[in-house]
């Protein structure tokens, strides 16, 4: 079950306005578009594992837990500080978890999801009993400022939950994890790894985030729509009887397109994504942190959470507060 959630993000707000002195863009298409109104932006002495670490640090405080009691810290992050280690042992040794395993997932949007998926795991299999899990992104550091088409979608912060086991009437449900490497291309970063030298990948602005828009687009409402549906039905439940819809927060009008294939009325969907933009792994955590801290989710609630990114990845997770 949940046991606490945090949230961070940088002080830096760029608003659409802002981005209409960096590029050809408007407030009005950035919003008809996506629904995306401003964002939070990391200035040079952020970092990807500070965000995370705070966040976490949020999330025990709400647990009432100290970090010596953390079996293992789960970070979904693909802005990671460095190559290796891993940002969560950097996150291990800021927060003084000494009894924690450490490591990163790089399934993007998705890495929330698939984190609670390993967190529920190690649980339920006795291998650990809390688990911090982490999103937490510096997407403005690969992001490309002079493309539009890519440069008003994302915004950095961190959000992470305390997961520990099931008290018989709360816990995590389920959990759905998919993937398909065949359209790795259609939302990468092809620069930063082993396989192009670094040299090669400055030159050819390989270390910028790449996506064809519409595509992404496209597959996420397919993927979303089929990975809540079919956590849905194993589950035998239906749209009606979830509380709160917390979709990965990309885009407004795939966060409707979601909404509408589960059935679920607007009222039952969690949007944030035009204070934040995209922040990939940390927008479900986010948005739980918020639901919480304002009733929208609450003792009893049931909670159905899904998300669509790079790799392609998805996911889903039910669970009852
Ligand atoms: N401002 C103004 N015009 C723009 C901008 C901009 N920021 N960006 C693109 N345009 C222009 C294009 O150049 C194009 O012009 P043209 O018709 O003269 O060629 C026109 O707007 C339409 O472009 P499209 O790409 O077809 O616009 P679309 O309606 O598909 O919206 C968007 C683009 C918002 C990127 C959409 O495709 C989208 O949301 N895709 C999903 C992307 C996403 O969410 N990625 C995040 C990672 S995955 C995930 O988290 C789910």
């Amino acid at each position: 079950m949940i046991l606490g959630t945090g949230r961070a993000l940088p002080k830096r707000v760029l608003t659409n306005a802002d981005l209409e002195k960096i590029v050809d863009t408007s407030d009005e298409w950035i919003r008809e578009r996506t629904g995306i109104e401003r964002r939070y932006i990391a200035d040079e002495s952020d970092t990807t594992s500070a965000l995370c670490a705070a966040a976490g640090r949020a999330a025990l405080q709400e647990a009432n837990l100290s970090a010596d009691k953390i079996d293992a810290i789960i970070l979904g992050t693909v802005t990671g500080d460095v190559t290796f280690p891993s940002t969560a042992c950097y996150v291990q040794e800021m927060l003084g978890a000494t009894n924690a395993a450490a490591f990163d997932i790089a399934a993007a949007c998705t890495g929330f999801i698939y984190g609670l998926a390993m967190a529920d795991s190690l649980i339920a299999s006795g291998k650990a009993q809390h688990v911090l899990v982490i999103g937490g992104e510096i997407l403005s550091r690969i992001t490309d400022w002079t493309d539009r088409a890519t440069c008003v979608l994302f915004g950095d912060a961190a959000g992470a939950v305390v997961v520990g086991p099931s008290d018989g009437e709360r816990g995590i449900i389920d959990t759905y994890m998919k993937s398909d490497g065949r359209l790795a291309h259609l939302l990468h970063m092809p620069g930063g790894g082993t396989k192009v030298p670094t040299d090669v990948a400055l030159a050819e602005k390989m270390m910028f985030l790449r996506m064809e828009g519409r595509e992404v687009f496209k597959h996420a409402v397919t993927a979303m729509g089929d990975a809540a549906e079919r956590i849905l039905a194993k589950n035998n439940l239906t749209g009606e009887e979830v509380d709160l819809l917390i979709p990965h927060q990309a885009n407004l009008r795939i966060i409707n397109a979601t909404a509408k294939r589960v059935g679920m009325p607007l009222e039952k969907v969690y949007v944030n994504v035009n204070n934040y933009g995209n922040t990939s792994a940390a927008s479900i955590p986010i948005a739980m942190n918020e639901a919480l801290a304002i009733g929208r989710l609450k003792k009893g609630s049931r909670c159905l959470i899904v998300a669509f990114g790079g790799g392609f990845t998805w996911g889903a997770a039910i669970l009852q507060f």
